[in-house]
């Protein structure tokens, strides 16, 4: 009787848990709320699947209360042998085309889905963006627009925009789940996939495949801007100048350390001067004080700047910036943070659109 009490209560347990961590979900995070194409053509298959399985669990739950009712034994009733049905044809038939019909119920939208996300015929008349994994952080080349960036990925609302995925190491897996479905992204073959959002705003961006000790700090931000801001956001960062910033000394010295200390080597802060489709060893740092966060999860305060510059390993372990750069001076981290600090090419940009 006692075990059974503490297995009753290891269920409640379970299923109270289920109730909380179901619960965990974040807004501009989560699949069950689609603010885009791919994400609402998953949420209607879901929406299907589960009417046909509650469908079925309610028919067999149904048949089963009644059978336990109405032919339960009671005191004094004759012992019978129920009528056998072993081997009945019509039976056997019955559970046999009923599964059919469901699987085809379920099948048929499912492929339908598939081959309509799978296709790329107008990537040609499409904004494209090629993105590459890096453990842990996401790189953006605007192809025709002919910038990087990374870690915010921006994009214009109600807009149909290809993005080519490709590896720089280990797999990855690009999803962000309130804008579209997830595309694993492999070192050998470009994937590719249309991502389109129906409204403006910010909305996180998860790495879905274990990719190392960092892999659940690989976030990203998209940031869907109207067209007008979307244009203005483009045309700002191909004319950032970094060499062209009014500096003040400090910065200006963070400045000449970025490149003694060789950050440059890495990071790159001036996105219009790249090779295209060669992806920098670290982040792309155009825009890094209009970003939404850095190091995938750490807003760009001076405070969380300076932390990282002292000891990346302790945020981001397995990072490979860790172990690059020699000791630096809290004076020479100070004047670094600030120079950093004045990277902000546009005024559109993540802060103003959450
Ligand atoms: Cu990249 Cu997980």
């Amino acid at each position: 009787m006692e075990a059974s009490f503490s297995k009753v209560r290891k269920l409640l347990f379970l299923a109270f848990l289920t109730l909380l961590l179901t619960a965990c979900g974040r807004e501009n995070l989560t699949a069950l709320d689609p603010k885009g194409y791919g994400a609402e053509q998953s949420m209607k298959l879901i929406l299907l699947t589960t009417i046909v399985m509650t469908f079925v669990f309610l028919v067999v739950i149904t048949a089963l209360i009644i059978v336990i009712i109405r032919f339960r034994k009671k005191k004094g009733d004759p012992v019978i042998t129920p009528v056998q049905v072993e081997g009945s044809k019509s039976l056997e038939a019955l559970w046999t085309i009923i599964p059919i019909i469901l699987v085809v119920i379920m099948a048929v939208p499912t492929v339908v889905a598939t081959f309509q996300l799978a296709d790329t015929s107008d990537q040609d008349e499409h904004i494209n963006i090629d993105i590459t994994g890096h453990q842990y952080w996401w790189h953006y080349e605007y192809v025709d627009e002919g910038f990087t960036t990374s870690q915010d990925l921006y994009i214009p609302v109600n807009q149909k925009v290809y993005i080519n995925l490709i590896t720089k190491d280990v797999l990855h897996s690009f999803w962000v789940p309130s804008i579209s479905g997830k595309l694993d992204v492999n070192p050998e073959n470009v994937n590719t996939m249309f991502i389109e959002a129906y409204e403006e705003g910010v909305y996180f961006g998860k790495c879905a495949e274990l990719c190392g000790p960092s892999h659940s700090l690989m976030d990203f931000k998209v940031v869907v801007v109207s067209e007008e801001e979307y244009e203005q956001w483009v045309k700002d960062m191909k004319n950032f100048d970094a060499d062209a910033l009014d500096l003040d000394p400090i910065a200006q010295e963070g400045r000449s350390l970025f490149e003694e200390k060789g950050c440059i080597g890495c990071h790159a802060i001036d996105g219009r001067n790249y090779s295209p489709g060669n992806t920098p060893m670290g982040p792309d740092l155009t825009q890094f004080a209009d970003r939404s966060r850095f190091a995938g999860y750490l807003q760009p305060t001076e405070e969380n700047l300076k932390n990282w510059l002292r000891d990346p390993e302790k945020l981001k372990p397995g990072n490979k910036m860790t172990g690059t750069y020699g000791e630096l001076s809290e004076e020479e981290i100070d004047k670094i943070a600030r120079f950093l600090l004045e990277l902000r090419p546009s005024e559109v940009t993540a802060g103003s659109k959450e």
